[in-house]
């Protein structure tokens, strides 16, 4: 956890245009002059550009896009989502960060969330890696206890993505569809992923960890997903801002769970179909890590799974999988 550089630069961001003695800034921190050089070292390292040195004093260049939990926490109009909040600079893989939490037997109230500025060991689906470059992206994981058993799992991910939806759709103004079961396509080319994973008992989920990767600012996509990767910058061409995105999609989340904990799974169902071209009639192939099945797609049924017609008029329910052709 990067609390303590978090609070030198937020000591900084105080105080933008001036430069802050080397000495006060020790001294609020209760830190030594090396620590704070050592700590003024780490946050160079993590891209952000501060002039100066111990005896002139130490003033920000330009104000860094840096989600610190202090500006969102003077932010969030939530309940449980983003109270407790963990930011790194640099960590292996939020989701992983979270598991280690709860393995570790830590405190973690529900709707802790994770955020990382980079990830070094970034992970999607299925075993693939994510790409995490620093800054331009949203990397989170979020910690629920949801009171649902196992088999319910998957509609919160598909919540994620009707959050997430949502908050892109208000914030941006773009058009953002879900392709099954949780990508987010923004002019067909996706800029979101989910991953969900859970520790469950045979009929209860003892613990949910949702992680989201959205790239917002990415100028361009590595080559090899160049074609099929795209960010909100690059979709939009302007820069979005961050920590709009990430409160918008608290508030979105908070009340798509609450409205799941009072009266079940039917405003995720409806708000994913309404939301996804992907929900009806859409002619698909998904791949189920096993098989590939091929037909039109007629919605979902209760528990999130999506309904398939083949050509001869069976209908499969699928409940994971990966869509990889569609019409
Ligand atoms: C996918 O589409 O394959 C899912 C990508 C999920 C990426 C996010 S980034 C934050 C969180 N931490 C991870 O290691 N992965 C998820």
């Amino acid at each position: 956890m990067d609390r303590k550089l978090d609070e030198l630069l937020y000591a900084l961001m105080q105080n933008m245009t001036l430069a802050v003695s080397g000495e006060k800034l020790a001294k609020d921190l209760g830190v030594s002059h090396s620590t704070l050089v050592r700590w003024i070292d780490k946050l160079r390292e993590a891209g952000i550009d501060i002039r100066g040195e111990l005896f002139t004093g130490f003033r920000l260049v330009r104000l860094p896009d840096v989600l610190l939990p202090q500006l969102i926490r003077s932010r969030l109009r939530t309940r449980i989502i983003g109270r407790n909040l963990y930011h790194f600079y640099d960590v292996d893989s939020t989701n992983t960060f979270g598991s280690r939490l709860i393995s570790h037997g830590h405190k973690v109230p529900e709707g802790t969330v994770i955020i990382a500025e980079s990830q070094t060991a970034g992970r999607g689906r299925l075993g693939r890696s994510w790409h995490s470059e620093r800054e331009a992206g949203i990397y989170f994981s979020t910690i629920l206890f949801p009171k649902a058993p196992p088999s319910l799992a998957p509609l919160f991910t598909l919540a994620t993505a009707v959050a997430m939806h949502n908050a892109v759709e208000r914030y941006t103004g773009l058009d953002i569809d879900i392709k099954w079961p949780n990508d987010l396509l923004v002019g067909s080319k996706k800029f979101c992923g989910i991953l969900s994973e859970i520790q469950a008992e045979v009929d209860l989920v003892k613990t949910l960890i949702i992680g989201v990767g959205v790239n917002a600012n990415h100028e361009a996509l590595p080559a090899e997903f160049a074609d099929r990767a795209t960010s909100l910058r690059i979709a939009s061409g302007r820069l979005q801002s961050r920590i709009e995105i990430l409160l918008e999609f608290f508030e979105e989340f908070e009340n798509i769970y609450m409205d799941f904990e009072r009266k079940g799974p039917r405003g995720i169902i409806d708000q994913w179909t309404r939301f996804s071209s992907f929900a009806n009639g859409r002619k698909i192939e998904i791949h189920d890590g096993v098989r590939k099945i091929a037909g039109t797609t007629r919605g979902l049924n209760p528990l999130g799974a999506l309904r398939i017609e083949d050509k001869n008029g069976r209908v499969e329910e699928i409940y994971s999988g990966d869509v990889v052709h569609w019409e």
